[in-house]
């Protein structure tokens, strides 16, 4: 070879021997937004532009610097000069048994709609719905239903086409989203036996839109929820969607894949947020006590096994939050595609490990329900599509329409810039009213996410039991149920919340007062914000409680039976300084243990109180456990109804 044109190849691989390294044009502004550069303008830097709130970079909203020193642009909008537009919501295409205003070919952010329907069909979702800052409608969308079909009509959503009007039982109905809407959740559902359809209901989205963390919070947080077994904390008002009510058996286990992206554009700032987020989530989720195994798979041009669910350490909480926080950046260093199908088969690789070590058929292998959670920041650009690691992946899970519980995807886009809609919706898991596929604008909304998503507080449902171990917590946030009950002003007893307008007392404060209504009760801590006092609506106290009963037979005060209900005259609002307590034989309870749902009184018996058996005589209330023992556990909420 010519001797000139040895040192020519060698020259970008010594830039310091060149006297230019190839760089990038800096005439890259955009009207009306601002950029950032990964790496400066040179080779391999990322320039990503952005908008203010309720505009979209136009027609890319990022670009390669190439490393001959040119933006990689698509060729189709290279002439197009960068420009921040409005956002614009889309149209609906197609709405029956009624009508919509305005029409217009699409909406500005702030626009409303509306929705009436014809004679002889409820209009059920949101009446007006207005156009938000993402090109996202608020509300539900509005369908006139006469309810004459076993299945409620699906509807059709903003900008969605429906072929298939039967709604009857294993009638399917399919969509398809009209000009260049991107389709999330199912294509295709079907009306199930039970009159709930199947799949995740189907929206029409501009491929440049993008979830609030408002929206992602609880969508992610009821789906985990469900996953932990915890109850149904934001669906309650929505008597269609019933919702899972899956428990980790207490023989189960949970094995969670977190898989993070570690390719070229994610900064090293925000791989340390992905971390963070990871670590809360991890923190979070290992106080369910529930049986759990963390793997961590990092992963660019090929994925890295940080962490795998053969490990022990997998179980212990601070060692998978230390393996978080050691992950280094680098690692990736020298392969910095994009391979989600790699990163998935390694999962499926881990998973057909442990079912070898387990052995396929036993029940240790088949109870073990599976998570997995992708963060990444781009469409994968190498390894071909990831689906046929996903169809791997539920193929050795065996998940058929009974098994669906035992694998959950998870699939969260970071940036609306090189996420792709459509490759995350074919990864995230489409079930009866949750969502799995979410994209976020920056890591800065990851995090809110993650830090919210479950935070106990928020949920509104009476779950029980659940008070705040923190060491900083006070007395009232720890015992969220304590109440006090006092006579005009000071305190003379104590009780328990159990449900949000009971209280559980001794009949012993009541002897002395003939007239409940100067009595109070203070729920949450008197001296806070939380702190509020009830009137008594009604008092059951117990007829069988007499002080002197015993005396004859020298025992001066008797406190058998010393048991009273209270009614508050008002709900009391569920808060951190207010929740009930969990009590034996209730669905609530059941959770709480992580029984599954067909548990009985009596499981609960030998749970609580293993040594308790009918002829120790003294905890003569668990007798009527006994006797109705074998019954299954009421399913009833409200446990003072
Ligand atoms: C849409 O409705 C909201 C409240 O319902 C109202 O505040 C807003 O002004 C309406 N927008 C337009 C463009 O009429
Ligand atoms: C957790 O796992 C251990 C051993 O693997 C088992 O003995 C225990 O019952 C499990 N506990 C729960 C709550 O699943
Ligand atoms: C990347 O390649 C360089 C040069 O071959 C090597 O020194 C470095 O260790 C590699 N980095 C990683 C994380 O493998
Ligand atoms: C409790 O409060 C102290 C002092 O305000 C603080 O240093 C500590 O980090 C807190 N601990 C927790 C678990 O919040
Ligand atoms: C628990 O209590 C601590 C201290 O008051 C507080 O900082 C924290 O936010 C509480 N956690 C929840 C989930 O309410
Ligand atoms: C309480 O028990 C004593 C002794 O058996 C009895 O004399 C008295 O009538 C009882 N009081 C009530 C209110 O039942």
């Amino acid at each position: 070879m010519d001797p000139l044109m040895v040192v020519l190849c060698l020259l970008p691989l010594y830039p310091g021997l060149a006297t230019a390294a190839p760089s990038c044009p800096q005439n890259v502004n955009i009207a009306g937004g601002s950029f950032t550069l990964s790496n400066g303008w040179a080779p391999g830097s990322i320039l990503t532009y952005s908008c203010p709130l309720g505009y979209y970079p136009f027609p890319v909203a990022s670009r390669l610097c190439n490393s001959n020193g040119q933006w990689q642009i698509p060729r189709a909008t290279r002439s197009t000069k960068p420009v921040c537009k409005p956002v614009r919501c889309p149209a609906p295409v197609s709405f029956e048994n009624g009508v919509y205003t305005p029409r217009l070919g699409s909406h500005p952010v702030g626009g409303n709609l509306t929705f009436e329907c014809e004679d002889g069909f409820t209009l059920r979702g949101s009446p007006v719905r207005q156009c938000r800052p993402n090109g996202m409608w608020d509300g539900e969308t509005a369908v006139c239903d006469n309810g004459a079909s076993h299945c409620p009509d699906p509807g059709i959503s903003v900008g969605a086409v429906r072929t298939g009007s039967r709604f009857g039982p294993g009638d399917k109905v399919r969509y398809r989203c009209s000009s260049n809407l991107v389709l999330t959740g199912s294509m295709e559902r079907e009306c199930q036996d039970n009159g709930v359809w199947s799949g995740t209901e189907p929206i029409c989205r501009q491929p440049y839109s993008y979830d609030f963390p408002e929206d992602v919070t609880p969508a992610l947080g009821t789906s985990f929820s469900h996953l932990l077994g915890a109850t149904n904390p934001t669906q309650t008002k929505k008597t269609e969607n019933v919702g899972r009510k899956i428990q980790i058996q207490r023989s189960g286990h949970l094995n969670l894949y977190l898989l993070l992206d570690a390719s070229q554009s994610v900064s090293e700032e925000d791989f340390g947020v992905f971390k963070r987020s990871a670590s809360l989530l991890v923190d979070r989720i290992f106080s369910f006590e529930i049986n759990i195994s963390v793997a961590i798979i990092t992963f660019a041009s090929k994925p890295k096994i940080i962490m795998s669910v053969l490990k022990d350490k997998s179980r212990d909480v601070t060692e998978v939050v230390h393996s978080l926080e050691n992950i280094n950046y680098k690692d990736h260093e020298n392969g910095t595609g994009t391979n989600i199908y790699e990163a998935l088969n390694s999962v499926y690789i881990m998973m057909n490990n442990q079912m070898q070590n387990l052995g396929m058929n036993t029940m240790a292998w088949q109870e073990i329900r599976h998570a997995i959670i992708l963060l990444t920041d781009g469409k994968s650009n190498m390894g071909g599509s990831p689906k046929p690691a996903v169809d791997n992946i539920k193929e050795i899970l065996n998940i058929k329409e009974k098994r669906k519980d035992y694998l959950d995807i998870y699939a969260i886009g970071v940036g609306n810039v090189e996420v792709d809609w459509r490759e995350l919706n074919e990864l995230g898991s489409k079930k009866d009213g949750e969502r799995h596929a979410f994209i976020l604008k920056d890591t800065e909304a990851l995090s809110q996410v993650f830090e919210h998503m479950l935070d106990v507080s928020q949920l509104t449902d009476t779950i029980c039991g659940v008070g705040n171990m923190s060491a900083n917590a006070s007395a009232q946030e720890r015992t969220p149920w304590h109440v006090t009950i006092k006579p005009k002003s000071h305190e003379t007893c104590r009780g328990a919340l159990i449900s949000d307008q009971w209280v559980l007392t001794a009949a012993h404060c009541f002897s002395h007062s003939e007239d409940h209504s100067l009595w109070r009760v203070s729920v949450g801590d008197p001296n806070s914000q939380w702190g509020k006092e009830f009137r008594i609506e009604k008092a059951v106290i117990s007829s069988e409680f007499n002080v002197s009963a015993k005396k004859h037979q020298g025992i001066p005060e008797f406190y058998g039976d010393d048991i009273a209900l209270l009614k508050l005259d008002q709900k009391v609002k569920m808060s951190t300084h207010a929740r009930p307590i969990c009590l034996p034989c209730t669905v609530g309870a059941n959770l709480a243990l992580r029984r599954h749902p067909g548990s009985t009184c009596r499981d609960h018996v030998d749970k609580l109180y293993p040594g308790c058996l009918p002829r120790q005589s003294h905890v003569p209330q668990l007798d009527q456990c006994q006797r109705g023992g074998d019954r299954p556990v009421p399913l009833q909420r409200d446990q003072g109804g």
